[in-house]
């Protein structure tokens, strides 16, 4: 049951404009006509459109939940209902009616899947040395903070129990790119053995965790905070969280956060990656409104980051941490605002 500060139910409704946005993106490149009655695989499409690879990904996704596209073992053909109604030059198309009212969000989402950010777009985060980013400017920094941490604040306590499952011998616990107080002080409660629990982030970020336990008058005791790139460096701990953060990366950029934490956590350590998940069957229209919520999510993450981020699928998770030594222990463990805690631990490395 949400609680009734939880704004997590207004912040979903943001996300479905981003449907009509894709519905109209795929009828103003003439997508339908386009693809026609090839199978293609997710690659080709990509190049035709002259996509960006996370751009590919997280497009692709959106229209199969759509049911635009189809796709069966990595091949990708237009779907019959889509070939009927959204093609040009047939009696049952609706594509006139439909792509009515196009406007530019539609060009600059175009402009974002092609990779052609203006030269002045700044991004929303990047590493200590990449420049200017959006959370350099204050005010807007932090309205964005505050956004995050109350959806923080709502599922810290689900979060921290679904870390308690595998993680309550731990003694220290570091929540990577932690922007928030709120999920570590649910860790300190929830796993009473733990004698602290770091926070890492950029110099910017971790303002506002200052701020809010100022402003919450919380008892900082047992919290260590760490400014630092995340990208170059991760404190040694038993168990790393890192929430809603592998989304604004691309998998090459999330590997390297995982390797560098796989460096530092011991043989028993934990990592729970808690994230909104891209779903990838739907057999009822409760699961596919889900789908359709996370599938524009996705691209709601590559528009805010510049292109660079997206949701996962949980295999994609998979993948990615299993190459940099992880393992997935466990079920998924759904929190709440859409978010799903997925644990792993450490892989052992056979020598001979
Ligand atoms: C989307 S927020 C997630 C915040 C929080 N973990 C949550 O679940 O709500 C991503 C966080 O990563 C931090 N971050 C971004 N780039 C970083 C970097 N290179 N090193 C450390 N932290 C970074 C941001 O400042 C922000 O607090």
């Amino acid at each position: 049951m949400n609680e009734p500060t939880d704004a997590g139910r207004f912040y979903a409704l943001l996300r479905f404009e981003e449907a009509s946005l894709a519905l109209r993106a795929a009828l103003k490149m003439n997508l339908v006509d386009r693809i026609g009655d090839q199978q293609l695989s997710r690659d080709a499409i990509g190049e035709m459109f002259g996509f960006t690879a996370q751009a590919t990904r997280t497009f692709l996704a959106l229209l199969e939940v759509m049911e635009i596209l189809q796709s069966s073992k990595g091949q990708y053909r237009i779907a019959e209902r889509a070939a009927i109604c959204l093609a040009d030059g047939i009696t049952t198309s609706r594509k006139p009616y439909l792509a009515m009212g196009a406007d530019p969000q539609v060009d600059d989402l175009i402009r974002v899947l092609q990779g052609k950010n203006g030269e002045d777009a700044v991004p929303l985060y990047s590493g200590e040395n990449a420049g200017a980013t959006v959370m350099d400017e204050p005010d807007v920094a932090r309205e964005i903070a505050v956004g995050l941490s109350s959806r923080a604040r709502n599922f810290a306590t689900p979060l921290a129990t679904a870390i308690s499952t595998q993680g309550s011998k731990a003694k220290t616990l570091a929540d990577i790119g932690a922007g928030s107080p709120y999920v570590a002080q649910a860790c300190l409660t929830a796993m009473p053995r733990l004698e602290k629990a770091i926070l890492l982030d950029r110099p910017n970020g971790m303002r506002f965790a200052h701020e809010i336990i100022q402003a919450e008058k919380m008892d900082p005791q047992r919290l260590v905070f760490q400014e630092a790139d995340f990208f170059s460096e991760v404190p040694v701990a038993d168990i790393y969280v890192l929430s809603n953060t592998a989304h604004d990366w691309q998998p090459q950029e999330y590997a390297l956060i995982m390797n560098h934490i796989r460096r530092a956590i011991p043989p028993d350590g934990l990592v729970c990656i808690h994230e909104p998940l891209l779903l990838t069957n739907w057999d009822t229209d409760t699961a596919w409104l889900r789908a359709l919520w996370m599938a524009c999510y996705a691209l709601t993450l590559l528009r805010l980051t510049l292109g660079q981020g997206t949701c996962y699928s949980i295999a994609e998770h998979h993948e990615i941490t299993g190459k940099s030594g992880f393992h997935p222990i466990g079920n998924p463990i759904p929190t709440c605002d859409g978010c799903t805690a997925l644990l792993y631990r450490p892989t052992t490395v056979e020598t001979n």
